[in-house]
């Protein structure tokens, strides 16, 4: 017959320590972890042995406090029925551990003492709490928080403000719009297990990209290396920047005409008397009986003296405060007047011209033959940019509402403004034409004339599309009318 396997064997096997007392508190037996536990009381771990010399020994050796000690003594009068009626009792092991004693019923009215892991309960319910404070403060948490695993990708948990701007996909690999820049990203985080304000750009959840600034930290999760990521949408700072950027540039550029201008009028105006004096006595000595020889030099030198003056009275009627001749005109009708004067020149042949103005635009006060000639300035450039390059052909003209006004743009498809002198056009006699063929005063009296206007002028940062765009903003009438069209 097979031997039935006993109690004894199965309380053996445990890993927790046990020792069972039969119904006279004797001890009935002790498996080896509790002896190993309690080794500094081995000697009276033997069968027969009184609880209470357990204890009392237990006690002097040390494992037992005297106040656990004699809760020890408590429970097993009052609470062997009532587990959960039991005080938290602490034995110290042999290793130094600490571990909680519990008392339970077992049959024929003997108890068994364990020694458990102990169970800390002011920690456990700081757990909890904290448990339910983090998922609250993740719930409500603003920032972009993934935590997805590294080998495939797999999005384990996202944020709600996650879920917002990356969507509710499965794959993490789907926020790096760029391969190569999650290759970047992993390179960079494998090391140190950290990274943090990478640039990147990222995907929303309709697919769409936009700038975005990644910090993550690897960390291990059930084994597994899972990266926690925050995600920063960057668009709205980068965008700021640029209008900063912007209002620089613009600001340094109105301080550059004006001092430019001042010293520039100081020079012309000097210039202007010698001038005139040349110009006056090479007609005089044209007049005069001469050496054939010498005549074709006074010729070019009255040609040269007359260019002379025809940039300084370019320059003056520039530097000059012209008072605007103020009048209430529409969008429409400026870029007509403009259209036609062009269309009247030879600078418009090939030249294919579309006026597109929107409805509903606010009426603008302005000096008509003032803001036509910007326009009028601004196309011939653009033509004679084309013709030169010989590339493009088409300008568009466009007006709509702009916040405090009117925007005016004239884009072109020509060769547009190389990037190393675009912070240079609209100074005063900068140009790129040969000597004889531009000033390079236009611009910088388009300038001039949008700002008296107190609108602004500028030539748009490259896009997309080849060729030139300028934007010139004009305010409306005070009082007259909403430009925004609302
Ligand atoms: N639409 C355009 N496409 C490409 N380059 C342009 C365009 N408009 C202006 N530019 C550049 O800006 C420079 C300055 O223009 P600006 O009108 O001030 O002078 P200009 O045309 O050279 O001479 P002026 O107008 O006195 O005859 C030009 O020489 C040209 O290099
Ligand atoms: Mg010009």
């Amino acid at each position: 017959m097979a031997a039935t396997p006993t109690f004894e064997e199965a309380i053996g096997l445990t890993a927790e320590p046990i020792a069972v007392f039969d119904g006279d508190a004797r001890l009935h037996l002790a498996n080896p972890a509790f002896e190993t536990a309690m080794r500094p009381i081995g000697g009276y771990l033997s069968r027969g042995t009184a609880w209470a010399m357990i204890l009392s020994e237990a006690e002097r050796k040390g494992l037992l406090g005297e106040g656990d000690a004699m809760a020890l003594r408590m429970i097993e009068e009052r609470y062997l029925d009532r587990p959960a009626a039991q005080p938290e009792v602490r034995v110290t092991r042999a290793d130094g551990r600490v571990a909680r004693a519990v008392l339970s019923r077992v049959s024929g009215d003997g108890f068994a003492l364990s020694l458990r892991e102990p169970e800390d309960r002011a920690d456990t319910v700081a757990e909890s709490q904290l448990e339910e404070i983090m998922s609250k403060v993740l719930q409500a948490c603003p920032t972009c928080l993934t935590m997805s695993r590294i080998g495939d990708g797999r999005v384990l948990y996202r944020s709600p403000a996650a879920a917002d701007l990356l969507g509710k996909g499965f794959n993490g690999l789907a926020h790096f719009a760029h391969r190569g820049e999650r290759a970047d990203f992993l390179t960079a985080l494998l090391p140190a297990a950290r990274v943090d304000d990478m640039r990147i750009t990222a995907r929303d959840a309709d697919g769409e990209t936009f700038p975005a600034s990644i910090s993550a930290r690897l960390i291990d999760y059930r084994g597994e290396d899972v990266i926690v990521a925050s995600i920063d949408d960057l668009s709205d700072r980068l965008a700021a920047d640029a209008e900063i950027e912007r209002q620089k540039k613009r600001l340094f550029l109105l301080e550059k005409m004006s001092a430019l201008g001042e010293v520039l009028s100081g020079i012309a105006h000097e210039l202007n008397n010698p001038l005139s004096v040349v110009v006056g006595n090479a007609h005089l000595l044209l007049e005069e009986e001469i050496d054939d020889g010498l005549r074709p030099r006074i010729e070019k030198i009255t040609a040269a003296a007359e260019r002379c003056v025809g940039i300084v009275r370019a320059f003056l009627s520039m530097a000059r405060e012209r008072p605007l001749d103020l009048e209430t005109r529409s969008a429409a009708d400026l870029l007509g007047s403009a259209a036609d004067a062009f269309g009247a020149s030879d600078r418009s042949d090939g030249v294919d011209l579309s006026i597109s103005v929107a409805s509903g635009l606010p009426d603008l006060l302005v000096d008509e033959i003032q803001v036509v000639q910007v326009f009028v300035n601004i196309l011939s450039n653009a033509a004679q940019a084309m013709a030169e390059a010989g590339t493009g052909r088409r300008i568009a003209a466009t007006a709509e509402p702009a916040p405090s006004g009117v925007r005016f743009r004239i884009a072109d498809d020509g060769p547009g403004v190389p990037e190393d002198i675009r912070d240079r056009i609209f100074d005063p006699f900068f140009t790129t034409k040969d000597p004889g063929e531009g000033t390079g005063i236009g611009l910088a009296l388009c300038h001039r004339i949008i700002a008296a206007h107190g609108g602004s002028m500028e030539l748009e940062p490259p896009g997309r599309a080849t060729g030139a765009s300028f934007v010139v903003d004009l305010p409306c009438v005070p009082g007259g009318g909403d430009p925004a069209g609302a």
